[in-house]
């Protein structure tokens, strides 16, 4: 329960239950994560405040102030899901792990929501088997039917839902990737979810989990786009209140530790085991108590101070430091801690849609990562943490030269 003294702190009406959200973390003002800019447009760069509270009802952690859905995706939405070859793998398996134990039937259909260029639903269609993605965003939905699928330029909520209900039948599976964490308006969703899933069929999502950013301090985990973030006893009480019940819960390692929620209509699954042992591992570490909540936000201080003192030092020191991956999770973490091309020169990335332009925010330039070895720095700051096994492997020339890696999770550290 919330204290006397914890009601001074700033409020919101919470997305999942309508319930008190009380803040525990400012981040400050922040640019669209994904929003890389050209030199014309910084006049016009759009910010809002990013912070962060705990519903005293639900225990859902989100995000106090709501960026339009317009303004994240669009047309030019930059991120390319297949542009990492572990998140290839890692979705051909959930694709396979999801024909094999969802869709036995006469003729299966699988929907996913934000389907981005295909990454997952590429493997379902070349195993024959119906399917539908949505994917709002234009370049990124254009990139998967390119790829042979079939996708819905719309956002997935409860009309659009309704619509594929009437056109083409129940599903048995929708899935998601880090997409539902996006969505303010849950309620849509879950309502859709309900017009459109058989009698028998899955919601599955992964997203980022609370368990892990806390464990981790992965503060880089909160920008625009993750409204929330999800733990098992906030989306069994989600859920709960929608006629569904969480029957599964899988701790995956990609993206800095996730979970896949595995949702069925409340009483046509019997929960595994897994389901109450993770909400039991979550109350014994206090993973929705503001007490908990504020320590992870003095943790957060403590690296922001850390990475700037370490960065002014290399600078000082007449080192030169670049960036490796601009992801959008780097934007939280540049801008929070006020790190502009004075301490990071550039940005290398593989993305053709962000290179030649400026990080938000902080306007540091993008280059093509395919430079990075022909100009080695002394230091990279690896923006791109949750990728860095398959980076460093890739850039292994890099260090063997004498270069280290500075990375931020889950403390200020140097890797040479
Ligand atoms: N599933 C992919 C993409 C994640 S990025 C992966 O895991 O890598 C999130 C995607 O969700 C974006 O492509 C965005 O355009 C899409 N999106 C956002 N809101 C949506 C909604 N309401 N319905 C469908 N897609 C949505
Ligand atoms: P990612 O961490 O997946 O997500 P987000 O933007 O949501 O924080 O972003 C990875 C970024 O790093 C993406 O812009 C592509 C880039 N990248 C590389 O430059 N090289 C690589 O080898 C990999 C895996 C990613
Ligand atoms: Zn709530």
């Amino acid at each position: 329960m919330i204290s006397p003294a914890d009601r001074a702190r700033p409020q919101a009406t919470c997305r999942a239950c309508g319930g008190t959200v009380v803040q525990f973390l400012d981040l400050g003002r922040q640019p669209l994560s994904d929003r890389f800019l050209t030199e014309p447009e910084i006049p016009q760069e759009y910010f809002f405040q990013l912070a962060v509270g705990l519903c005293e009802t639900c225990t859902m952690v989100q995000l106090m102030q709501e960026v339009p859905r317009e303004r994240m995706f669009h047309e030019d939405y930059p991120y390319y899901s297949s542009g990492s070859a572990v998140m290839q793998k890692h979705f051909a398996d959930t694709a396979r792990h999801l024909l094999e134990t969802e869709a036995g039937g006469p003729d299966p259909f699988v929907v996913e929501i934000g389907c981005n260029d295909g990454v997952m639903l590429r493997t379902v269609h070349e195993a024959g088997v119906r399917h539908l993605g949505f994917e709002p965003s234009g370049k990124v939905a254009e990139a998967a039917r390119a790829k042979g699928l079939r996708v819905r330029g719309d956002f997935f909520e409860e009309s659009t839902a309704r619509e594929v209900r009437a056109s083409d039948g129940p599903a048995d599976v929708i899935f998601a990737a880090n997409t539902i964490c996006h969505i303010p308006y849950l309620d849509s969703i879950l309502r859709g979810v309900d017009a459109l899933l058989g009698p028998d069929g899955v919601f599955v999502f992964e997203d980022p989990y609370l368990g892990d950013i806390l464990a981790k301090t992965s503060f880089d985990q909160i920008y625009d786009e993750h409204f929330f973030l999800f733990s098992a006893r906030s989306v069994q009480a989600l859920a709960a209140s929608f006629g569904f019940e969480l029957v599964d819960v899988d701790r995956l390692a990609v993206h800095g530790g996730e979970v896949r929620y595995t949702l069925a209509r409340a009483g046509a699954r019997r929960p595994a085991d897994r389901v109450a042992a993770l909400i039991a591992e979550e109350d014994a570490g206090g993973v929705a108590t503001l007490a908990r909540l504020d320590q992870f936000a003095a943790q957060v201080g403590r690296i922001r101070d850390d990475l700037r003192a370490l960065l002014e030092r290399l600078t000082a020191e007449g080192k030169r430091v670049v960036a490796y991956g601009a992801t959008a999770k780097s934007a939280t973490v540049a801008n929070f801690c006020g790190i502009g091309p004075d301490l990071v020169s550039r940005v290398y990335d593989t993305t053709p849609a962000k290179q030649g332009r400026l990080t938000p925010g902080t306007h540091i330039p993008v280059h093509p990562a395919s430079e990075f070895p022909t100009d080695p720095p002394d230091y990279a700051l690896l923006f791109a943490w949750n990728h860095a096994d398959e980076i460093m492997a890739k850039e292994q020339a890099f260090r063997q030269a004498g270069g280290a890696w500075i990375l931020y999770v889950p403390h200020v550290h140097v890797r040479d």
